[in-house]
């Protein structure tokens, strides 16, 4: 007790305060999103207007950019495509390309980096209705729309392989179909890609956090919403019943996503699993702050905190928008 007792002993100066640290953002925790576009002619690279200082790459700036942040020490990445726009169609094609935007950077990662890759799996960019799965009229569902869930696991799988054949390290299925965990770590292991690890997309609620991202991706789906697929944000107990079956179906990573919003889910899925965790901050999270930091309302160290309470409510690895800019301070 007061006063015998002192708090403030302990927060005198920073070195004091950095032995007493509790928890620490390492660079090892940070998976940075790139986004490559195959239209863009080789050097170039294109703001995003919905997240500051974030851009599209064309294949070679996107590797120029990726090998910077390699020696600042970024340890992991992850791969998003978007194809020509006049390529999409309703069955997503040219997601599993050989010669696709994502397969030869993934490709190029690999021989010019030595980046851990990870790669995105999911057809809303390569879709001309942008859903992330196949799609069929349906007078039950809202809008007349049925987003199908067992025809497109194989799409699925297809895209998951073609990333394998291209040499990626991890790959990370964020449609939110039932079983395509499952049915990707099959495809892998019967072409002898028994290696190649699953970042389950597991706990993924439908959330406002990612219209950023639609936007720099291109993949806003026409018509109707991701409700019949993704989580309903009210929900708690059905993010472990997520996590339950892509365990069963072999995933090797569980996620959070989004992490801001979703901080005490992030918990009860550290608590109740022991797989690393992986939690994605998401775009709305980033354009959120930075717009604040660029209108004077927040300073730069609202990056840093937001990212530690990620951490500290059990995410072993943080996917952010952010880990270019923060890299340098770690
Ligand atoms: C594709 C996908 C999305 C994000 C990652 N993969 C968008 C969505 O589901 O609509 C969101 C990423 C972000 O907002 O930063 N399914
Ligand atoms: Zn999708």
């Amino acid at each position: 007790m007061f006063p015998i007792t002192r708090m403030r002993r302990l927060r005198k100066n920073s070195k004091i305060r950095d032995i007493v640290r509790e928890v620490k953002l390492n660079k090892e925790d940070l998976i940075y999103p790139i986004y490559f576009k195959e239209d863009l002619k080789n050097g170039e690279k294109e703001e995003i207007m919905t997240m500051p200082r974030e851009y599209r790459y064309s294949l070679d700036a996107g590797i120029e950019f990726a090998k910077d942040l390699e020696n600042k020490g970024l340890k992991s990445i992850i791969v998003f495509g978007i194809p020509n726009e006049d390529k999409k169609d309703e069955i997503a094609s040219p997601s599993r390309l050989k010669d696709g935007i994502v397969q030869k950077a993934i490709a190029k990662l690999k021989s010019e980096t030595d980046l851990v890759v990870i790669s995105d799996v999911c057809l809303c960019q390569y879709t001309s209705h942008g859903h992330c799965g196949l799609i069929n009229e349906n007078k039950e569902c809202d809008d007349n729309l049925e987003v199908l869930n067992d025809e497109s696991l194989d799409y699925l799988a297809q895209m998951a392989l073609s990333h394998a054949e291209a040499g990626v390290d991890i790959v990370a299925p964020s449609d939110m179909m039932d079983g395509r965990v499952g049915v990707i770590r099959e495809v892998l292991d019967e072409n002898n890609f028994k290696n190649i690890g699953i970042m389950s997309y597991s706990v993924k609620y439908a959330s406002s956090f990612y219209e950023p991202f639609r936007d720099a991706a291109c993949s806003c789906p026409c018509e109707g919403d991701r409700k019949s697929y993704q989580m309903d944000p009210a929900n708690i107990k059905e993010a472990i019943r997520e996590c339950e079956l892509d365990i069963g179906e072999g995933a090797d990573f569980l996620m959070v996503k989004p992490a801001l919003a979703f901080l005490d889910i992030i918990k009860l899925v550290d608590e109740n699993f022991n797989l690393p965790l992986v939690a994605y901050s998401v775009s709305g999270e980033y354009s959120m702050i930075m717009a604040s930091i660029a209108s004077g309302y927040l300073t730069e160290d609202a990056i840093l905190e937001s990212l530690l309470s990620i951490k500290r409510a059990g995410a072993n690895l943080i996917i952010t928008n952010f880990a270019a800019n923060i890299l340098d301070k770690l």
